[in-house]
């Protein structure tokens, strides 16, 4: 079992990261008031909601699980209230606890749920998914979807613990595995060439699962580091947006129905590197390892859509203010920098 602490002042929380020991989150979680409602999905429930609602119960927990479809479309302004209804109806006070258990749709929402019940109530967030793991579940930033748009609405709202179990990686679905990938390998070249070398090294998902506890104990220190330096995303943790303002305008272009966000972001990340490299700004040779590895991985790396006809998506994208857009770019594997830019940078 390994152990981080993001250091937050009075909103500081530990991670903590094992294997197989999800039937011990009893003995890692705190609610004062006695209750503890779990929300969950329906791909994840039916593996795990047991397995966590037994520890909870047999450390004298009253437990309520509810259950919400899989999915992008649950993480919608929709599903909010039927969840603080069915909160109301078990009486849970600000003194209990909200656990979300799955993937990153489900702490999002979840977590914002947990940010706006009676003003907040404490929340743990048990990730299930490989993006969950290494993503989602740190930082804090809680939200749901409105139909203009993804994460329009929402909140900066710490968890009290972040609980995962990386064994919970062998029953997720192979896309999902291939997508939070994409995520693991921006950490190695934004902030680790040793990440970026031992991704380069491992063959298969077998391998990738023997060394599990230790990728995502990187990846989450990485990200809490960041996070630490930057709470409310105003400097460092654009850096975090590596390739993912190209990425972002990729999965819009297609309308979120041709590329995962990992695939996009895949691209993303090759297109960028291909015009800092071509540009002098990174390191001859970088961009040949980014696509080699993206490829490893089973991911995309290029696209045949003009880079003119996605510009738009970008100048709209809600984190460029005004018409300056501050573009992550690597110097090397492992040292990345923000470039105060402007969208043109694409054409380049
Ligand atoms: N808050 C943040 O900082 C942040 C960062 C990145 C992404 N996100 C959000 O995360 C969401 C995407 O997260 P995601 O990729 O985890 O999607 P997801 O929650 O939809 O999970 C992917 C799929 O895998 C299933 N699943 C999850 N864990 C499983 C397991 N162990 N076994 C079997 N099936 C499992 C889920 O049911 C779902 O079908 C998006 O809404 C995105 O906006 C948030
Ligand atoms: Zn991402």
């Amino acid at each position: 079992m390994k152990k981080l602490r993001v250091d937050l002042g009075k909103n500081s929380y530990d991670i903590i990261i094992g294997k197989g020991h999800m039937s011990k989150i009893g003995d890692y979680i705190e609610s004062r008031g006695g209750k503890v409602f779990i929300i969950s999905d329906t791909n994840v429930a039916p593996i795990f909601a047991n397995t966590v609602m037994d520890s909870l119960i047999e450390k004298g927990y009253d437990c309520k699980l509810m259950v919400l479809e899989a999915g992008e479309p649950t993480k919608n302004i929709k599903s909010i209230y039927p969840i603080y209804s069915s909160m109301l109806e078990f009486n849970l006070t600000r003194k209990d606890l909200v656990v979300t258990l799955g993937g990153g749709v489900i702490g999002d929402l979840g977590g914002f749920v947990a940010a706006t019940y009676l003003r907040g109530v404490d929340f743990v967030q048990v990730p299930t998914s490989l993006l969950a793991q290494v993503d989602s579940s740190v930082g804090g930033k809680v939200a749901v979807d409105l139909p203009e748009g993804k994460n329009l609405v929402g909140a900066f709202y710490q968890p009290k613990l972040v609980f995962i179990d990386t064994d919970a990686l062998y029953d997720l679905p192979e896309k999902y595995y291939i997508d939070g990938m994409a995520e693991v390998i921006k950490y190695g070249c934004i902030k680790d060439a040793h990440l970026f070398e031992k991704l380069e090294k491992i063959n298969s998902r077998e391998e990738f699962m023997q060394n599990a506890e230790e990728i995502i104990y990187t990846c989450c220190d990485i990200k809490r580091k960041v996070v630490e330096a930057d709470e409310k995303d105003n400097g460092e943790r654009m850096l975090l947006n590596f390739g993912h303002t190209y990425g972002h305008a990729i999965e819009k272009y297609y309308k979120f129905t041709g590329y995962s966000h990992g695939q996009a972001v895949a691209i993303g990340m090759a297109f960028i590197c291909e015009i800092s490299e071509r540009l002098g700004q990174t390191k001859s040779g970088v961009k040949d390892r980014l696509v080699a590895i993206l490829k490893r991985y089973g991911l995309p790396v290029s696209d045949s859509v003009r880079a003119c006809d996605v510009l738009p998506a970008i100048y709209n994208d809600k984190k460029n203010f005004g018409k300056q857009l501050n573009a992550v770019l690597i110097e090397d594997i492992g040292k990345s920098f923000i470039f105060p830019t402007t969208a043109e940078y694409f054409l380049k």
